[in-house]
């Protein structure tokens, strides 16, 4: 008898002997493991019982969970068999090497596909660039169909199954993942899946009075619940609406948007809604994407009388979708997007979860060290929370598509004698260019009155002080901004994790004012760091005076010395304390390689003074990979300011 629900087996009935007994499914009849059926049931014998189970708790209250359940295997099934051989054979590989993430060799891009080429046709005449920049993880900000006008940057998703016409078709998105592949790259999409736009056809459906499509969202019809909700919610994007809900005058219905009130938040406590998004999932996986970025996981499941952020339901839904993902389209990675607190972050990343997160704690912290000069916060932090279970692994990044948040533990600060509220306010004073001898220059973003919240954008080097050094026209100064972004940079590559470049921040782009005068974007000033790729400034990359030649080649520099340095493998990170608080010290580990790593986050010479070098045998000798020069251990070791030293330790006796 043939058990596959793809090979022809009624799957209620298949799902309903693995709800009664899981293991027994699998205990015969197997047919031989050569063929891609036997492996797709492989794959369910070793991950159904997973989904049954936390399937089966999410939906528990629900009379009808056992026919969606069913749905779910069907959807799965479907699926599987439209994956093409070329994806199969990626899944294969990647079961058998599933620390392919953690290489020392992992290097990721995020762009805008049209601020960057216009189009994804154009896109494919850019491989050579990606290739140059030696990229292996590709991400495209949302690049699906979306709502004329405002759409929160693509982030208003109205179908997962067409490109944005102004950008392609999905048959170009399906090549680029095809030819990306080829090359070594794998390409990166969101999974917005906390919400679709009000013009997905489900919202559609639901304003036009269907109350089956009206359960897809959480809507009211009076204000008594989501006032009763309001009294424990945040507002994430308060300058723009007040509150988590808006109201739909077709609908006659108040209607729950976290985010803008075009985003409608989908509602998971209804076991079609999970079905429905698994479906889209899968559609996505099958198209070639290798890596999903889920955003804002920590919204999608909701509680009467809690925050509605970071819920077990939200982790369950995550390991439900992942758990599809192992047994339909095996190669998909999750990576989560939590910004939230760094506790909250690290409860997301598990190899059933998300193996992958954005490090936005690390992130912070880098930019709260350069405006202090002092890197205890950032140390204490670090040696708290940079740990990741096996498997897993952080994303570190600089700057990406959105705000930056303080999001450090206020009892890490207090341990160190910070006031977390006003060091805060320091920060923000500090990055929006209003703090006295400031070098940023940042815009404010939601500035919350009720609450003082205020977060801030701007680009990497506008923030580390490039844009004002310039328009002082300070050689000075222009050279300390110079070097603080590349001394960041280095701790971007060197941390343990993929390194992400945000895509124009490779030759030193500079904020963008002209979202001012759109009136789509003139209320959201992460445009500011959001600009078109200036192609022109290309020539200037083999210009030795300029500043885009030496931000791009010191870039490609770095990247080709990470990519042949194992200590550099993603591994765990030990903090080394050098004694000298404007300094930020690690070691790596790999095999038979040691390096220490070094960063000034002074614009003053400072010392590690050979005391604190004395675990390293007095003989050893410090070769330092980025200067080309060699140290005594027995010897105070000196840092230039803003000076970074990847240093491997050569013991010489
Ligand atoms: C994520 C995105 C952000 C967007 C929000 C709503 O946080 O990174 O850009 O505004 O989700 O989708």
């Amino acid at each position: 008898m043939n058990r596959t629900p793809s090979a022809g087996m009624d799957p209620a009935r298949f799902v309903d002997a693995l709800i009664e007994n899981p293991a027994g499914v699998f205990s015969s009849d197997l047919p031989a493991p050569s063929t891609d059926q036997a492996l797709f049931v492989q794959r369910i014998g070793r991950h159904g019982p997973r989904l049954v189970d936390l399937f089966l708790t999410l939906y528990k209250n629900r009379a009808d969970a056992r026919k969606w359940l069913k749905r779910l295997f069907t959807i799965m099934a479907e699926s599987w068999d439209r994956r093409s051989d070329e994806l199969r054979t990626l899944d294969r590989a990647r079961e058998v090497d599933p620390s392919w993430f953690q290489s020392e060799k992992m290097v990721g891009g995020v762009l805008y596909v049209d601020l960057f080429s216009d189009n994804l046709a154009n896109l494919f005449e850019h491989i050579a660039y990606f290739k140059e920049l030696d990229l292996t993880y590709l991400h495209l900000m949302p690049i699906f169909s979306v709502p004329h006008g405002d759409s929160d940057g693509g982030y208003a998703v109205s179908s997962y199954r067409a490109v944005n016409a102004d950008l392609g078709t999905m048959k170009e998105l399906t090549e680029l993942a095809r030819v990306l592949r080829g090359e070594g790259i794998s390409l990166v999409l969101d999974f917005v899946f906390n919400h679709t736009s009000n013009e997905h056809e489900w919202a559609r459906r639901a304003r036009a009075g269907d109350p089956v499509y009206q359960e897809f969202y959480h809507t009211f019809t009076d204000r008594t619940l989501p006032d009763q909700y309001e009294r424990h919610l945040r507002e994430i994007f308060p300058t723009v609406r007040r509150g988590n809900f808006s109201w739909d005058e077709k609908m006659r219905r108040w209607v729950w948007t976290t985010f803008n009130s075009f985003q409608w938040d989908l509602n998971y406590v209804n076991p079609a809604v999970f079905c429905a998004m698994a479906e889209e999932m899968l559609y996505l996986a099958n198209a070639g994407v290798e890596v999903l970025r889920l955003d804002a996981v920590a919204f999608i499941w909701k509680e009467m009388g809690t925050t509605c952020e970071n819920l077990a339901g939200a982790h369950d839904i995550i390991r439900a979708f992942n758990a599809v993902a192992r047994i339909a389209a095996p190669s998909l990675l999750f990576k989560s997007e939590a910004i939230v607190h760094p506790d909250q972050v690290l409860s997301y990343v598990a190899p059933e979860e998300c193996p992958l997160s954005y490090n936005p704690m690390l992130m912070a912290l880098i930019w709260e060290a350069a405006a202090t000069r002092e890197t205890r916060l950032l140390e204490h932090a670090v040696k708290k929370r940079a740990r990741l279970p096996e498997g897993c692994s952080w994303v570190n990044y600089l700057r990406c598509h959105d705000d930056i948040g303080w999001t450090f533990d206020d009892e890490d600060a207090r341990q160190l004698g910070i006031d977390p509220a006003a060091h805060r306010r320091f920060l923000n004073a500090f990055y929006t260019g209003n703090h006295p001898g400031s070098f940023a220059r940042g815009v404010p973003f939601q500035y919350n009155p009720d609450t003082g919240d205020l977060r801030v954008s701007g680009t990497l080097a506008s923030l580390a002080g490039l844009e004002q050094a310039l328009d002082a026209d300070d050689p000075v100064l222009i050279q300390m901004a110079v070097r603080r972004i590349m001394m960041m940079r280095s701790i971007m590559l060197s941390v343990g994790g993929i390194p992400l470049i945000y895509i124009g921040d490779e030759w030193g782009m500079l904020n963008d004012y002209t979202y001012l005068s759109d009136p789509t974007k003139v209320s959201d000033s992460r445009w500011v760091h959001r600009s078109r790729k200036k192609w022109h400034l290309q020539r200037s990359y083999s210009d030795p005076a300029a500043l885009e030649w030496r931000f791009f080649n010191g870039l490609k520099e770095m990247i080709g010395l990470r990519k042949n340095l194992p200590a550099l493998r993603n591994g765990g990170m030990e903090h080394f304390w050098t004694g000298n608080p404007h300094l930020f010290a690690y070691l790596r580990q790999a095999e038979e390689q040691q390096l220490l790593i070094v960063a000034n986050f002074s614009e003053h010479g400072q010392v590690v003074s050979r005391d604190r070098l004395s675990g390293f045998p007095e003989e050893a000798v410090f070769f330092d990979h980025i200067g080309k020069t060699h140290h005594p251990a027995a010897a105070d070791l000196a840092l230039a300011p803003y000076q970074y030293m990847w240093l491997e330790v050569r013991d010489v006796r």
